[in-house]
Formats: structure tokens, C-alpha cells, sequence
């Protein structure tokens, strides 16, 4: 197959975890024959100082033009900040998934046996945790409107969702969690007992549930949701919510799995898809070459399983898995006996093309390791 592909490296760490997923990228293609062409846009932080903007028309036109979009992280301290500041780097991620209708995100959290003993919480309560998140991506609070009174005291921000903008998500988490490999449970995670918007979110699922009869709902407060996932995560298959819940749920989320830096996402709609690990720009790592290219890699499994590349897609997943499970991991999940970033890159891409032998020498790759050098 021949693709088009728009890379975005953006702030941060996203240049050298997205330069692992590209490694991959170029070992799947050796293996199975694919074109992959890729044109690379700017957003962000990086924007901002080459050109002003943190989205050129340029890189809009290169992605609506385009079969998928892989995207690294955004953002810089500098912003941070600086709440004066007019012109920002995030607004560059905001204006895409806008302009190119990429209503839905979706984030599966998935926890790698391997890993448990990382996470702040019980081992036992870690056993079959397996959901996925369906996060509203294109309005709610983050783009109702703004407002500021002249003497700079009083600040607003509505929150607005029309009944369409819930139904086109709703479908497809709804659909989502009627496929044979889910376990047919949605939750609407809202705050219904206090929002409008919320209320309407409810009212719209209960109307669409009876479509997909498989499905069992359950409707949960936004408060309780953010205990349960820690306290009893195992219940979740498929949760469905809006922009801002969603945004922060599925941070909280991560600490599930060991670490933020290993989860991927898509951002889906009418234009062009965009995958993006969930992670941000991590401005203290990048350089450094300690960055997890996992969320990254994972991300770019999901963007060939989109372009029809089920195989291509289950090796690289394999591969991580398999490198996880040998304890080949970056600094965020072991400081101290650590691989490099690109070190990472090396292994799941040699994994693909097989070029790991079967009784791989692990000290030849213990040569690559952090602490030895
Ligand atoms: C995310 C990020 C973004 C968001 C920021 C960078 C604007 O946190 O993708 O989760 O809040 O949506
Ligand atoms: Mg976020």
C-alpha cells in the first residue's frame, strides 16, 4: 500500500519519540512491502518561533491532503507561564482537531502485567484492567466562549454542546462497545446532578442506548468516576464523555498502566485522523534521550490498524509487549536500570524486521543500556 503520512514532531520530546515511530514505520514497510511518503507540517511551540503561528495554513492543507497524521507533543514552559500570553502553542492542537472535525478521542488503557508492581495501586486490583476512552474533542468548555472584564478581575468560560455533537460520539463509543472483542458495557461519566450540558449528554445516550441493545449503560458522576478508576478500574469497557472530563480522567488514568508516557490515542472525526501519545511535551527530558517512545509507537500501531494494516499493527504491538516484558524500558519506568529513547526505537524496529535472533544476546543490547555508559 502506498500512504501519505503528515508528520508533526512538535514541542518537546515529541522530535525524538516520534523519530522512533518513524524508525518502525520504515521497518514495517521493509517487511510488508508499503509506501510510506511522509511531509512534515509544524505545530506548536515550534510554529510560534519559525513562523509566529502555532498553526500554519501550510501544515492544515498538508493534513487535510493527507491518509493520517502522527503527531508528537506540544507545548513549552515559556507559555506556561506567562498567562498574558495571546498567542499560545496548545492553540495550534485546539485549531486542528477543529478545522479537521476530529470530534471523538480515543484513548485505550491497557495494563502490561510486567509493569503492576510500578503503579501506586494494588497489583490485584490491576489484574484485566482493559478500558478505552471515548473523550469529546471539538466542544464543551475548552472552545465555548471566553471572556475577561476590562480590569482583568473577572474571567469566564461556557461550556456549550448541542445535541448532534453528543450523538456523533455517542454512536461511535456506542458501536465500540458492541464489538465481539469488548465486553458491551458503555458508562457516561457526566455531572449531571449539576450541569446543563451534562443533563443533555444523559438525556441524548438514554435515547441512542435502546439502538444498540447488546450494550448495557451505567451513568456515573464525573467525582465518583475519578475514585472508581483508581479504587475499581476492572469495571470499565468503554466510558463516553465530554472534552474536559475526558481530558483529565484519562491523565489519571495512566497511572494505571506505570507510566503516562506508554499510552496512545487517535483523534477521529470527518477529516484526516491524527495520532497522538497522551503524553505532553515533557520540556525537562527533551534531548535526552529518555523520553518513552512507547505512547508514540503505540499510537502509530493505532494509525496502521486504521489504514487497514491489521498485521502490520499486531506485530508492533507484539513487539512492545515483548520488549516490556524483558524489562527493556525507558527512565520513567525504571530509573535505574534504563534504555535510551532511541535505544527503544532500535529494539521494537529490529523486533519487527526480525532481526532480534531467537536467543538474543541480551548483553549485546545491556551494551546500550544507560548505567553502562
Ligand atoms: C491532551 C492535552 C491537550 C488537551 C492540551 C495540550 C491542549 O492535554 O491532548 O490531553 O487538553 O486536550
Ligand atoms: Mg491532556
Amino acid at each position: 500500500m502506498d500512504k501519505n503520512i503528515v508528520v508533526i514532531l512538535g514541542d518537546g520530546i515529541g522530535p525524538e519519540v516520534t523519530k522512533q515511530s518513524l524508525k518502525v514505520l520504515d521497518a514495517v514497510s521493509k517487511k510488508f512491502g508499503h509506501e510510506f511518503h511522509y511531509s512534515y507540517g509544524l505545530m506548536g511551540a515550534d510554529a510560534i518561533d519559525k513562523t509566529g503561528n502555532p498553526l500554519p495554513d501550510e501544515t492544515l492543507e498538508m493534513c487535510k491532503d493527507s491518509d493520517a497524521i502522527l503527531f508528537g507533543a506540544i507545548g513549552h514552559p515559556k507559555y506556561d507561564n506567562d498567562p498574558t500570553a495571546k498567542v499560545r502553542p496548545e492553540q495550534g492542537l485546539l485549531r486542528i482537531r477543529k478545522e479537521l472535525q476530529l470530534y471523538a478521542n480515543i484513548r485505550p488503557i491497557t495494563t502490561y502485567p510486567s509493569l503492576h508492581h510500578l503503579s501506586p495501586l494494588k497489583e490485584k486490583n490491576l489484574e484485566n484492567v482493559d478500558f478505552i476512552i471515548f473523550r469529546e474533542l471539538t466542544g464543551g468548555i475548552y472552545f465555548g466562549e471566553k471572556s475577561l472584564n476590562a480590569e482583568g478581575t473577572i474571567a469566564s468560560d461556557s461550556c456549550t454542546y448541542s445535541r448532534e455533537e453528543i450523538e456523533r460520539i455517542a454512536h461511535l463509543a456506542f458501536h465500540f462497545a458492541g464489538k465481539p472483542e469488548r465486553r458491551k458495557k458503555l458508562t457516561l461519566v457526566d455531572k449531571a446532578n449539576v450541569l446543563e450540558t451534562s443533563r443533555l449528554w444523559r438525556k441524548v445516550v438514554q435515547e441512542i442506548a435502546p439502538q444498540y441493545s447488546n450494550v448495557t449503560v451505567d451513568y456515573m458522576f464525573v467525582d465518583n468516576a475519578a475514585m472508581q478508576i483508581i479504587i475499581n478500574p476492572k469495571q470499565f469497557d468503554v466510558i463516553l464523555t465530554e472534552n474536559m472530563f475526558g481530558d483529565i480522567l484519562s491523565d489519571e488514568a495512566s497511572v494505571l498502566t506505570g507510566s503516562l508516557g506508554l499510552l496512545p490515542s487517535a483523534s477521529v472525526g470527518t477529516g484526516t485522523v491524527l495520532f497522538e501519545p497522551i503524553h505532553g511535551s515533557y520540556p525537562q527530558a527533551a534531548g535526552k534521550d529518555i523520553a518513552n517512545p512507547i505512547g508514540s509507537i503505540l499510537s502509530t500501531a493505532m494509525m496502521l490498524q486504521y489504514l487497514s494494516m491489521e498485521e502490520e499493527a499486531a506485530l508492533v504491538r507484539e513487539a512492545v509487549a515483548w520488549l516490556l516484558n524483558a524489562k527493556f524500558v525507558t527512565k520513567d519506568i525504571d530509573p535505574i536500570n534504563y534504555y535510551f529513547t532511541s535505544t527503544i526505537g532500535d529494539l521494537v524496529s529490529d523486533y519487527v524486521a526480525d532481526r532480534l535472533p531467537n536467543d538474543m544476546n541480551r548483553s549485546n543490547i545491556e551494551l546500550r543500556k544507560s548505567t553502562l555508559i
